[in-house]
C-alpha cells in the first residue's frame, strides 16, 4: 500500500493506493489560511504537520498497516519554510500566492537582470517564487533571517518530520528560483544573491527517489513499519501531471484548484524566451513548461461562498443559459496574477454589466474568466510552436461538467476525462510505488494506472463564439491595468 499526500492550500488530501494503482481510500483535512495584509498569504507549517499526521491515522484506520510500504507527496509550491537550529519553525510559511515581494522581484528582474536570472535558473522572478521571499525576510525581518538553519518547501517539511531527511525534489526546487533547472543542481550564483549557503539548502532528489524511512517513534505511533519509504515527491503540479498521465513529450494537463495551471510535459529542456511560462523540471526526470494563474477554482469559491452565499455550486451552474453569448466579463485576478502578466497588483474586475444582467451571467463570467485566463497561457505556448490538441484536467474545478465544456471550447481542444481527478495525491502515491519497484518508471506507472474514461470535444459553433469573446477578454487587462497599483 502507498500513501500520497497532497499538501494543498485549503486542505491536505491523503490517498491510499494499492500496488496495482487502485485507490482504496481518500481523506481530507482542512487548516486555516491567513491573509495578514492585503496580498499576503501565510500558513503555519505546524498545522500542515498536525493535520497530515491525523490524516495518515484516519486513512490507515481500517487497512492492514503493516502493508504500507511508501509515502510520498504533491505539495503546494514555492512556499518559504524556515527552521532554526532547534528545528523550530521561525515564522509562518509565506505561500505561493503571496504578493508582498514586489520590490524584491523588481530588484531581481531589473537590477540582477532577467537575462542573468534566466541563465542561472531558466526562469525570471515572480512574486510568489521563493528567492524573492528570502530577500524579503532578509530585508524586513533580519532577526528571523539570521536564525535560518534550514530552508525548505511545504511538502519537504512533512518529509523532514517523517524521515528526518532535509530533502527537496527537482520539480518543486525549480520554483524556488535557486535551482539551475537544466543541470538539476543548486545555482551558486542565486544562493549568493540571496545571501544563503548550500548548507542551508535541502539535499536534492528526483521525485521518485527514496529520501529515508519512517522515523522509528512515528512507526510505532502510527503502526506502520519503520521500513516504510519516504519518497521525495513533487510540486503539486508535477505530481498532478503524474496522476493524470501527463508525462513524456507534449502532453498537457490543466489544473483547476486554488490556482489554475496549464502544464506541458517535455522530454527535453526548453525555455520560454519571454519567460511568461515557467521552465521547470518534471517528476519523471524530464522537464515541463507551465503557466500558473493565482486564482482559479478559488474565484468560483469566493463568488459562491462569499458573494452569493451558497454551497450548492451545481445548482447555481445549472442556471447558466448563455454559453458563448455572455456580455459580462470577469478578470480573475483576486490575488494578483502570475502567468502571463506577472503583476501582484492586478485585481479582480467585472466588466460589461447592464440592468438586465443576472446572477447567472455573473457566475458564468467567473467560470469563463478563469478559462480565458488559462487560454492566455495556452496562447503563449502556441506562440512557441507547441501544438496542443488535447488536455487532461484535474483539481476541484474539474468536477464541474460545465467548466470542462467551457475549457474545451474556449481553448478549442479536446478535454480527456480521467477515471480519477485526484491529480497530486494520486501522483504522490504513484511516485512512492515507483520508488518501491512496483513500476519500472514514472512513465510506466502512468501508462498502467491512468485511464481515460471519456472526452469532451469542442463544438465548432460554440468554439467560434468563444473565439470572439476571448479576443475581447484579452483586451480588458491591458486597458485597465493602470488602475491597479
Ligand atoms: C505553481 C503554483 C501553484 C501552487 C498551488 O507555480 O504556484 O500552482 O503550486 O499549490
Amino acid at each position: 500500500l502507498y500513501i500520497g499526500v497532497d499538501l494543498g492550500t485549503s486542505a491536505v488530501k491523503l490517498l491510499l493506493m494499492n500496488g496495482e494503482g487502485k485507490i482504496e481510500k481518500i481523506v481530507s483535512r482542512e487548516y486555516p489560511l491567513s491573509f495578514p495584509h492585503p496580498g499576503w498569504s501565510e500558513q503555519k507549517p505546524e498545522d500542515w504537520w498536525k493535520e497530515s499526521l491525523e490524516g495518515i491515522r484516519e486513512l490507515t484506520a481500517d487497512c492492514d498497516k503493516s502493508q504500507v510500504a511508501g509515502i510520498s507527496f504533491g505539495g503546494q509550491m514555492h512556499g518559504l519554510v524556515i527552521l532554526d537550529e532547534q528545528d523550530n519553525v521561525i515564522r509562518p510559511a509565506i505561500l505561493w500566492n503571496d504578493g508582498r515581494t514586489g520590490r524584491e522581484t523588481d530588484y531581481l528582474n531589473q537590477v540582477i537582470g532577467k537575462d542573468k536570472l534566466s541563465q542561472y535558473t531558466a526562469n525570471i522572478a515572480f512574486a510568489g517564487f521563493t528567492a524573492p521571499k528570502i530577500l524579503w525576510v532578509k530585508e524586513n525581518e533580519p532577526e528571523n533571517f539570521n536564525k535560518i538553519k534550514k530552508i525548505m518547501l511545504p511538502k519537504d517539511y512533512l518529509a523532514y518530520k517523517l524521515s528526518g531527511t532535509h530533502c527537496c525534489d527537482m520539480s518543486d526546487a525549480s520554483g524556488m528560483l535557486l535551482l539551475d533547472v537544466k543541470n538539476r543542481c543548486w545555482s551558486k550564483e542565486m544562493l549568493d544573491i540571496c545571501g544563503i549557503t548550500e548548507e542551508q539548502m535541502p539535499k536534492l532528489f528526483e521525485s521518485y527517489e527514496t529520501v529515508g524511512t519512517l522515523k522509528p517513534e512515528l512507526a510505532k505511533d502510527l503502526g506502520i513499519p519503520a521500513s516504510c519509504k519516504i519518497v521525495a515527491g513533487a510540486g503539486d503540479n508535477a505530481a498532478a501531471a503524474v496522476g493524470t498521465g501527463t508525462v513524456g513529450d507534449g502532453m498537457c494537463n490543466i489544473s483547476l484548484g486554488t490556482s489554475g495551471t496549464i502544464f506541458i510535459s517535455s522530454k527535453e529542456f526548453g525555455v520560454d524566451p519571454n519567460n511568461a511560462l515557467h521552465a521547470f523540471a518534471h517528476a519523471d526526470g524530464c522537464y515541463h513548461l507551465m503557466g500558473c494563474m493565482l486564482s482559479a477554482a478559488s474565484c468560483n469559491k469566493w463568488w459562491m461562498d462569499e458573494i452569493i452565499g451558497t454551497k450548492d455550486y451545481a445548482e447555481e451552474q445549472a442556471k447558466i443559459q448563455k454559453l458563448g453569448e455572455n456580455n459580462v466579463y470577469f478578470l480573475p485576478y483576486l490575488m494578483g496574477e502570475r502567468s502571463p502578466h506577472n503583476n501582484p497588483n492586478a485585481r479582480g474586475t467585472f466588466i460589461g454589466l447592464t440592468m438586465d444582467s443576472t446572477r447567472a451571467d455573473m457566475t458564468q463570467a467567473v467560470l469563463e474568466g478563469v478559462a480565458f485566463a488559462i487560454r492566455d497561457s495556452f496562447e503563449v505556448a502556441k506562440s512557441l510552436g507547441i501544438k496542443i490538441e488535447r488536455t487532461k484536467i484535474c483539481g476541484g474545478g474539474a468536477k464541474s461538467p460545465l467548466w470542462k465544456k467551457m475549457i474545451a471550447n474556449i481553448l478549442n481542444i479536446k478535454v480527456d476525462v480521467i477515471e480519477s481527478e485526484e491529480g497530486p495525491a494520486l501522483g504522490g502515491a504513484m511516485l512512492a510505488a515507483v520508488a518501491n519497484g512496483e513500476f519500472a518508471s514514472v512513465e510506466d506507472a502512468a501508462a498502467k494506472i491512468v485511464k481515460v474514461t471519456g472526452t469532451v470535444e469542442p463544438e465548432p459553433e460554440l468554439a467560434a463564439k468563444y473565439e470572439e469573446k476571448y479576443r475581447k477578454f484579452a483586451k480588458i487587462y491591458p486597458t485597465v491595468k493602470d488602475l491597479f497599483s
